[in-house]
């Protein structure tokens, strides 16, 4: 199933706007995309404070690895291993399952595993608003 769904996604990647992809996906373009969040500043700064300690290279958790150089590309229109969501879906952050692991609403979407960061406190609401901006304004790598 997972891998059905890699082989779609880089299908999708490479064909030239299929007609069935849906609004949110043709309309962002995370190559071009612009954000007032920064993922290098903003972003990177949540996984360096609350996921790194775990999410570092080595053999991480879920084999997702959120330091700095790696984070980015791990994240944006990447298979999450849990669950049939992109890690980061570019615009559309309820369909993001990283953005539902740290709001501890994965169950709901078919995931599975705790909230995120696992066994600490919650990453702060100001946070979660930046992660939700960002992924709004279609993930940028900027
Ligand atoms: C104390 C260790 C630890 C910390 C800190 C931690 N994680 Fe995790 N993470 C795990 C473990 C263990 C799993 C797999 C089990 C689970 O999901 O509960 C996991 C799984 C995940 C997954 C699922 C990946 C996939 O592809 O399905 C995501 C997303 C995730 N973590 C994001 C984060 C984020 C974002 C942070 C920081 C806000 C974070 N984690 C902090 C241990 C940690």
């Amino acid at each position: 199933m997972r891998r059905s769904l890699l082989a779609c996604a880089v299908a999708a990647a490479l064909a030239p706007l299929p007609a069935a992809a849906p609004a949110w996906a043709q309309a962002c373009n995370p190559a071009t995309a612009q954000s007032p969040v920064s993922f290098d500043r903003d972003i990177q700064r949540i996984f360096d404070l609350h996921c790194v300690e775990c999410h570092g290279e080595g053999e991480p958790p879920a084999n997702l690895v959120l330091d700095v150089g790696h984070a980015w590309s791990n994240l944006v229109d990447h298979v999450s291993m849990e669950s049939d969501l992109l890690r980061v879906a570019p615009g559309a952050s309820e369909k993001s399952y990283l953005w539902h692991k740290v709001r501890g609403t994965h169950l709901t979407v078919g995931g599975t595993g705790d909230r995120m960061p696992f066994d600490r406190a919650p990453v702060p609401d100001d946070m979660i608003a930046q992660l939700t901006a960002w992924i709004g304004d279609c993930a940028p790598n900027n």
